[in-house]
């Protein structure tokens, strides 16, 4: 089986023949369609994160994914050969009541396993093998936009986050209250996932770059009703507005810190980018930060992975994207390439493109790779 490899802590990436894993009972084995490429993924090439499973040496990349099934085992009746489907991403501890209760994503041992990221293999490879209880089958009328499934999860969880918190301050309105307010910091494929996301849901949306308006994204953005703010002179191109939900996707601390700033009262920000460990110390406005936070009732949240149920809402959002804004999903996706361009799709961000996905097997979705 042909797959992307990996030896964390070093950095670097190659495309090599590995054995392919058995058919367990209750699993499937699933053909690789395609996979979404995301900052996770180029961390983890740059060795600054990542794990091999135990006794491997090797990790097989990749975590966003979309495949269909080649071979069903024994029992497991609900999946058959050519389902679409989507695996999940984070496998429990198995002992933290979390993971029990099958919710991994808010495991408390840390002795959870992500496949492509740490400890498990991931699905940049030919196939895959899989028990059935971590796939999510994919309509048909989806397949085009699927490989944007598992990134939109991470949002999907993230906003779940954020309502919740909102659901502390929230009083009827009678009806005649106005929409909510949403800052989004970062146009990556994450962010412009959770644009949409939320002007689904009726949230006046505000996304920010440091680009001018002339970028795809900005396009898009306009095209689905956001404002697109170029903050590359510093967030005061925003005025002096502030927002009941700021959702970060951009990874960055200084500009985390930043947002903070821009919550509006009884508001809350989400973190689900993934700063880089260690970093110089920068100096924090402590006083002014923590009575701001107090007097205002607002919150800071950090959120990683999402849950099964995240999956489902995602599907049913993707679909409710493709009614709405037809094409757009799609055109999240800058570039289609081929497994054996991963060293280098991997190795390098393309500061232009929103999501570059390679292609595996051939009769996937989209146009051929490029
Ligand atoms: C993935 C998540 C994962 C997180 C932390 C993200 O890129 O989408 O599934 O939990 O990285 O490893």
């Amino acid at each position: 089986v042909r797959a992307v490899l990996v030896r964390p802590p070093r950095p670097g990436v190659t495309v090599e023949e590995v054995p392919p894993a058995p058919l367990v009972p209750g699993s499937v084995r699933v053909t690789v369609l395609e996979c979404g490429v995301c900052g996770t993924d180029h961390d983890i090439a740059a060795g600054k994160y990542g794990r091999a499973p135990d006794g491997v040496p090797y990790l097989i990349l990749g975590h966003e994914n979309l495949g269909r099934i080649a071979e069903v085992s024994a029992g497991v009746p609900l999946f058959q050969v050519g389902d679409v489907v989507v695996a999940t991403v984070r496998r429990g501890c198995g002992a933290c009541p979390f993971c029990r209760a099958g919710r991994p994503d808010f495991c408390t041992t840390g002795r959870y396993s992500e496949r492509g990221i740490t400890g498990a293999p991931g699905y940049f490879a030919e196939e895959y093998v899989e028990r059935t209880e971590y796939l999510v089958r994919v309509p048909p009328s989806l397949a085009g936009v699927a490989v944007l499934l598992e990134p939109l999860t991470v949002i999907e969880k993230a906003i779940v986050q954020g309502e919740a918190v909102r659901a502390r301050a929230a009083v009827a309105s009678g009806g005649g209250g106005a929409s909510p307010t949403a800052l989004v910091a970062g146009t990556g494929a994450v962010g412009m996932l959770a644009s949409l996301a939320l002007r689904a849901r009726g949230y006046t949306v505000t996304a920010i770059d440091r680009h001018d308006g002339s970028t795809r994204a900005a396009k898009l953005l306009r095209g689905v009703g956001a404002v697109h703010a170029d903050v590359a002179a510093g967030l005061s191109a925003l005025g002096e507005a502030r927002y009941d939900l700021v959702l970060e996707a951009a990874g960055s601390p200084s500009l985390a810190f930043a947002l903070i700033d821009r919550i509006a009262l009884n508001g809350v920000l989400v973190l689900t980018g993934i700063p880089d460990a260690g970093g110089t110390p920068a100096p924090v406005p402590e006083g002014d930060l923590l009575r701001g936070l107090v007097l205002g009732n607002r919150a800071i949240v950090g959120s990683v992975n999402a849950s099964r149920a995240d999956f489902e809402t995602g599907l049913r959002d993707l679909a409710a994207f493709e009614s709405r804004w037809p094409g757009v999903a799609s055109s999240l996706i800058t570039s289609r390439r081929p497994l054996d361009d991963a060293p280098s799709v991997v190795g390098h961000r393309d500061p232009g493109s929103i999501k570059t996905v390679l292609r595996v097997a051939d009769g996937g979705p989209g146009p051929p790779a490029r």
